[in-house]
């Protein structure tokens, strides 16, 4: 049987303030595969994320990756994870280069070793011009490039995306997209978040869709469009998306035009 990179069982999350954000959410992701949760905003993609990578405590629940509880063993778990948060979190003042090598320093990686992959890392997205520029020197779409460049440091096996193209551009995203593709190549598993539903159905070989903390639907893509049987709604505002988007509407009950907040 094929190992699975992620396997989240029953997962509950309510924060102190009372807002529950994961109501028993399960799936599992086949390892070496690119797979992309989708939702609406709060829909609970982030916390599922945290949960995974140490970020959050889970009320409830059960967490593994490559079969290691991330529980009961988090440190271990986590060894072969990398993560791009939603929000940018890189120190403003840092250059390119020193962010990527020291985190790399985070995992006990040398320097000698550091240096030339975190060349390498930011040539290939793109960045080998803005090394020596400082994080508040880039554009907003380069500062994300350099966050992906830094999860990769540790060539995690597990790499979770969330958000990775929000405010990217047109040609960055699909140079972005191209090289993501050739880390599935290799062997790691990517766990991707976007409200971009033609880039999961580009890149996606399975998906799982959530809304309001539970898993709606979970499958390879061609599952997912079959769930589609009835006829295409014409929506009141006269917008029509592709077969995906059509099928997460129906799945998650957002009228196109709603901040569904
Ligand atoms: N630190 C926190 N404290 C309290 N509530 C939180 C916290 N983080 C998230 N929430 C709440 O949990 C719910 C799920 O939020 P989450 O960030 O996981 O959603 P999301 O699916 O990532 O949404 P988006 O698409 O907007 O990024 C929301 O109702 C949110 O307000
Ligand atoms: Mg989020």
């Amino acid at each position: 049987m094929q190992e699975n990179a992620l396997t989240v069982t029953h997962l509950e999350k309510t924060y102190a303030g009372g807002t529950t954000a994961l109501r028993g959410a399960s799936l599992s992701v086949p390892a070496g595969n690119f797979f992309a949760l989708l939702g609406p905003n709060g829909a609970g993609k982030t916390t599922l994320i945290g949960i995974a990578t140490g970020l959050v405590t889970p009320s409830s629940g059960a967490l593994e990756m490559f079969g290691i509880d991330a529980f009961k063993e988090p440190e271990r778990a986590r060894r072969a994870v990398g993560v791009v948060p939603q929000n940018l979190n890189l120190d403003f003042f840092g250059k390119a280069i020193d962010i990527v090598v020291n985190q790399a320093g985070y995992y006990g990686i040398p320097r000698s070793v550091a240096l030339p992959r975190a060349r390498a890392l930011l040539a290939d997205l793109g960045l080998g011009g803005k090394m020596e520029a400082r994080t508040r020197e880039l554009s907003g779409g380069m500062q994300r490039r350099l966050m992906i460049a830094r999860a990769l440091v540790n060539e995690p096996r597990l790499l979770f995306l969330d958000e990775p193209t929000a405010g990217v551009d047109v040609e960055s995203r699909r140079g972005m997209w191209k090289y993501l593709r050739t880390l599935v190549e290799k062997g790691v598993t990517i766990f991707l978040t976007t409200h971009y539903l033609e880039e999961a159905e580009q890149l996606a070989k399975r998906i799982a869709i959530i809304d309001k903390g539970a898993i709606v639907a979970h499958g390879t893509l061609d599952e997912i469009l079959a769930l589609d049987t009835g006829p295409t709604p014409t929506h009141e505002d006269g917008f029509r998306g592709g077969r995906l988007e059509e099928v997460y509407l129906k799945l998650t009950h957002a009228p196109a035009n709603s901040a569904h907040l």
